[in-house]
Formats: C-alpha cells, structure tokens, sequence
C-alpha cells in the first residue's frame, strides 16, 4: 500500500448502514486534477454527511510527473485495487510538460487507457448542457444568448478500440522510409455494445430541444472509411429493436458545424472513439466550456468518471481551475453508482449535487477564469459543497 492514501469522508462507518459504504480510487494525476479533485473531496463529505453515505477513498499518485520521479505511470496496485476493490473511479487529469513515453506517447495516458482498455469501459458519456446561467462563446443572431434549453445533448463515445486500441499505430524514424502507421479497429461485438447502450441511453431521456423527439444519431465517416461503414450498418442492425427511438445520421465534418448551428435537433449521438474524442472537445465550449464538461467511462461491471479537461499546466497550482466538471463527473457517479446498488440515498446526493450545481451557476457569484471571472477554485468548491448541503430535492428529502 505504499504511496497510497487511504480515508473515510462523509458518515462515520459505525452511523452508516452497510449498503451506504461505497468505495472509491481517486486518481488525481496532472497539473489541476489534484485540485479540482482536492473539491471533489468536498462534495462527497456533504453529500456523505447529509445522506448518510461513507466513501472509503483510497488515493493513488499516478500521471506524468510520477512517470518522471518513478518511471512508471501509476503504481500496480492501482490498476488491481481499481478492479478489485473499488466501486468506482475518480480521475483528475494526466498531462505533465516533457513527460513523454519512450515511444513518445503521452506520459500517464497509460492511466486512461489502462483503466479504459482493462477494465472494458466501452461507452464515454459526454453530456452537453447548457445550464441556466453560464456564458457560453458562440454568438446567436449577435446577441450571444442562447437560452439554456437550446443545449441538451449527450454524446456516447466509443472508448476501446478505433484509432486508440492498444495495437494502434507504429513510427520508423529516420532516412527515407521514415514513416507512421496508425491502425483503426472497429469490430462488431465493439460497436454492438456501444451503440445498444446509446439507444438505451435515448429511451430514458426526453428528446431533443427542438421537438422533443426521442433521437439517436449515427456521427461516423462512413463516405470514406470502412470500418464507419461497418459502424452505421451495426447502427441500424441495433435500431431496430428500438423503433420507437428516431435514426439520424452525419458525418463527423458536417457534425461539427451543425452542432454549433442547431444544436436543439440532437439528443443523443453515438460514435467511434477518435471522432468522439474530437467532437466532445468542440461540444464543451456550447456548455461554457473544458471547465464544465464531465464524463463517465461505462462499462458492464466498472465505471470511472472524469473531467474531459486535461490537466491544463499553465494554470496548475494556482488556484484558478474551474471544479465544476469533475464535481459533476462526481454527479454521474453518484447517479450510476445509485442506480448500479439500488441505492436511494445514492441517488438523492446524485440529484443533490446536481442541483446544487445548477443553483451555483444560475447565481452567477463564483465564475472562474476560464468563463470570464475571478472566482478561486477552492472559493467555489465550497460554494458548491454548501449548497449541495442545503439544496431543496423537492419531496425526495
Ligand atoms: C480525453 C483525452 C484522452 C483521450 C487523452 C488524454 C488520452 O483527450 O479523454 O478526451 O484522447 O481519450
Ligand atoms: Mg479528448
């Protein structure tokens, strides 16, 4: 267990019941995701202390730095107690300046990937929601508001295999024949499980803003690659047990620009795991931004949340990073750990950090740099832990 710290947050064991002890590894990694995490702390002990839900945290160091000081991405009890022990993963953020591996990948994407490839954590959910309060960037007809219900999609990213898989690519240096190879897998039991877990997502959610139609869409790049073809045909292959749920299909190019045009007309899309990764960044920014956007990493047995920020160096250490994407990836955690144990008190603080969230923004006191303001990163976590902590949840207290 060296390295490794090891807590109780929220109710004291001996007041919770059992079925309310749940554990979690924090992962914080990189540059702000000690931080944004440090916050998350926060929430878990208000939500834990209202709800009467004890959280056995076990912290791992872990991400580029450590590769430096260790030469290794995490330590190997990480991975085994990640998969073994915990009920749930938190991860800050991987990325440290010059923290490259030999073959000259990402230092601490090791973590991600390893988590993600390992554990089988086939869907990223990427929600988009512009909550009620929160500047955004894109300008409408001049006058940059979009009212907060234009905004509500959720994008479901495939996350094993694609351009990413572990086989993924290859780079000879030198002389002539210098050259790289990137690989791109898409099987069938890959896309099945991805794309089901979309339409399943759609069958609970209320539609698109536009007209409230239950919608998934295929994005892909099926004029020109094979294995988006085989993807759309899977998609259409799984849509048909769900008929009541409406077939939608761009390109990723095209998606990129009708999601910043009319974002109303989507509800849910499904993707491949590169194409994903590139349109839940531009995605983000119709939400206000990296600083808001969360994630969960799904898979049948595990799950594992995260910012979709990186760890963003130039500001780490300083207090200025924005906790509200990694206190709502706590939120769907929260919400899918609930759901996972049958667990009401899990599901009440899932509601409860959510609206805490929204009050917080809709408040407009605590905005952080990268939406405009000055707010510290700490200042607004307690501003977030507290209102978690008095929050109505209407008739479910
Ligand atoms: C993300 C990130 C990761 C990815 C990196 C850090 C490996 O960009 O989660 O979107 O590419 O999946
Ligand atoms: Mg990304």
């Amino acid at each position: 267990m060296n390295d490794v710290q090891c807590e109780i947050l929220g109710a004291s064991i001996e007041n919770s019941e059992s079925a309310d002890r749940l554990r979690i590894a924090m992962l914080p990694g990189d540059g702000v995701g000690p931080e944004v995490l440090h916050e998350v702390r926060k929430i878990l002990i208000a939500v834990g202390e209202r709800f009467g839900l004890s959280f056995d945290v076990r912290t791992y160091p872990c991400g580029g730095k450590f590769y430096l000081e260790t030469g290794k991405e995490w330590p190997d009890v990480a991975f085994e107690d990640c998969r073994d022990w915990a009920d749930a993963m938190l991860l800050g953020a991987v990325g440290h300046p010059g923290a490259r591996l030999p073959n000259g990948d990402l230092a601490g994407a090791g973590v991600i990937f390893g988590l993600r490839f390992g554990l089988d954590l086939y869907a990223n959910v990427r929600p988009c929601k512009l909550f009620e309060g929160v500047k955004h960037k894109i300008h409408d007809n001049y006058t940059n508001v979009w009212s907060s219900d234009k905004v509500d999609f959720v994008i479901i990213r495939e996350n094993t295999e694609g351009a990413y898989a572990p086989i993924r690519g290859q780079l000879r240096r030198g002389g002539e024949s210098e050259l790289a190879v990137d690989n791109r897998v898409i099987t069938r039991k890959g896309s099945t499980r991805v794309i089901d877990y979309a339409y399943r997502i759609a069958q609970v959610r209320s539609g698109a803003p536009l007209d409230g139609k239950k919608r998934l869409t295929c994005v892909d790049k099926s004029n020109v690659m094979a294995g988006c073809q085989l993807f759309r045909s899977i998609f259409d292959e799984v849509g048909s047990r769900y008929p009541e749920i409406e077939r939608d299909y761009v390109y990723i190019d095209a998606f990129t620009q009708y999601m910043v045009r009319t974002p109303e007309q989507y509800d849910v899309a499904v993707t491949t795991n590169m194409l994903g990764d590139i349109a839940t960044d531009l995605a983000a920014v119709l939400q206000g931004g990296m600083g808001i956007a969360a994630s969960g990493n799904i898979g049948d047995r595990h799950g594992m949340f995260e910012g979709v920020h990186g760890s963003a160096p130039n500001i780490a250490g300083q207090d200025k990073a924005n906790p509200v994407a990694s206190v709502m990836s706590c939120q769907m955690m929260l919400e899918w750990l609930g759901n996972r144990k049958s667990n009401p008190n899990c599901m009440k603080a899932a509601l409860a950090v959510e609206r805490g969230v929204r009050q917080i923004l809709a408040q407009g006191q605590y905005v952080t740099g990268d939406m405009g303001g000055n707010s510290r990163c700490s200042e607004t976590g307690d501003a977030l832990a507290e209102a978690v902590r008095s929050v109505s949840i209407g008739d479910q207290t």
